[in-house]
């Protein structure tokens, strides 16, 4: 599935060539697949019945606002929470439970077939070397190959998500990169284990719109190029919009919602994501945010009853009385007592 080495370019994308996107959750084969996912930090119920899959070569998002379980989500699929973080639930790699491996297996799944990129570059990076040695050591790391292959090799791979001046830019330390240019790098790194699943947590937050869109463009080109899967973690669903195939709304720990990214944007089901789309700035409108009322939650509890019926607007008293079962509707899968009608 990996690209050639050094003659494939992926930054400047168009629409990529055609891709078996999924349509609904009949995902067969999943590359990824989180089964109840539960996670606890002492009384904090971070993650309450995490559900979802993503499939081989699939852009999945996830979006929800601070504190909604994203990235402690993210985390646990590659085992980075703190030791004190209590798990329960299936995560399925390939049909391997991640949750039951040792961690030498862990160690080897990450440094090969999953990827990871965070939101702080200048954090992934180390500052006192340059970018080149940084590449260069983890590709020696990783096979056996002459230096001079190696530096070829990370040149090659600062071209393909579209670093000008790739074997210049080796010797470059990483503060004299832009923003953008470091995440491409981080991007780069998380290519040398050739991953098939790279899993992205808010990798744009700190860049500003423009750059944004490019290190997006990047992704999608990486998804079409080398066949891989990214879920892409954000709290903005504009993101979501433009890149994503599927996509699950976190809210309170929970998915209240799942759909394709056409289906969300068409017919949200949730009041919440119905809420989150009323508050996106209009093509060709004032561009003003309308905020949804009321606090988010914080994630005190197991939880009792729906996590957004404090702020919603189609409230009931069962919604205050019990957590909803999941409704599917096509590809559409939501947890509602009373959801939005399709239109
Ligand atoms: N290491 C930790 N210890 C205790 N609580 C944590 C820890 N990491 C995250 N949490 C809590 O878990 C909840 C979900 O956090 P997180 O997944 O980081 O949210 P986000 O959706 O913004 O990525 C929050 O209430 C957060 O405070
Ligand atoms: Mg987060």
């Amino acid at each position: 599935m990996s690209a050639p080495a050094g003659d494939t370019r992926v930054a400047a994308v168009g629409p990529g060539p055609a891709r078996a996107v999924p349509t609904g959750r009949e995902v067969t084969d999943p590359l990824l697949s989180v089964r109840d996912l539960h996670v606890r930090f002492d009384e904090i119920h971070a993650v309450s019945g995490v559900t979802f899959e993503v499939a081989r070569g699939e852009f999945f998002g996830i979006v929800g606002e601070s504190g909604s379980g994203k990235s402690v989500t993210a985390r646990a699929v590659i085992d980075l929470l703190p030791s004190h973080a209590q798990k329960r639930g299936q995560i399925l790699f390939k049909g391997e439970d991640l949750l039951q491996a040792r961690p030498k297996r862990l160690r080897a799944i990450r440094g090969s077939s999953i990827g990871f990129v965070f939101q702080d570059a200048l954090a992934a990076l180390d500052p006192v070397y340059t970018i080149g040695d940084q590449l260069v050591e983890a590709l020696l790391a990783k096979r056996s190959m002459r230096r001079s292959a190696a530096r070829r090799r990370a040149a090659d791979l600062l071209d393909e998500v579209g670093i000008p001046d790739p074997r210049q830019r080796l010797d470059s330390y990483p503060h004299q990169l832009s923003g953008g240019m470091r995440q491409r790098a981080v991007i780069a790194s998380a290519l040398i284990a050739d991953p098939e699943l790279i899993i992205a947590d808010e990798p744009t937050t700190a860049l500003d719109v423009t750059i944004q869109r490019q290190v997006m463009e990047l992704l999608q080109g990486i998804v079409e190029s080398r066949g891989v899967a990214v879920v892409l973690i954000t709290h903005d669903l504009a993101v979501v919009a433009e890149t994503c195939d599927r996509v699950a709304v976190f809210y309170g720990g929970t998915i209240v919602e799942e759909a394709t990214t056409t289906g969300l944007f068409a017919a949200p089901r949730h009041p919440y994501t119905a809420a989150l789309l009323a508050s996106l700035p209009r093509m060709g409108g004032t561009g003003e945010f309308r905020p949804i009322p009321g606090n988010p939650i914080r994630v005190a509890t197991e939880l009792a009853c729906c996590p957004f019926a404090p702020r919603c607007a189609n409230v009931v008293d069962l919604c205050r009385q019990r957590v909803p079962a999941e409704q599917t509707d096509g590809a559409h899968r939501f947890r509602c007592f009373r959801p939005e009608d399709p239109r």
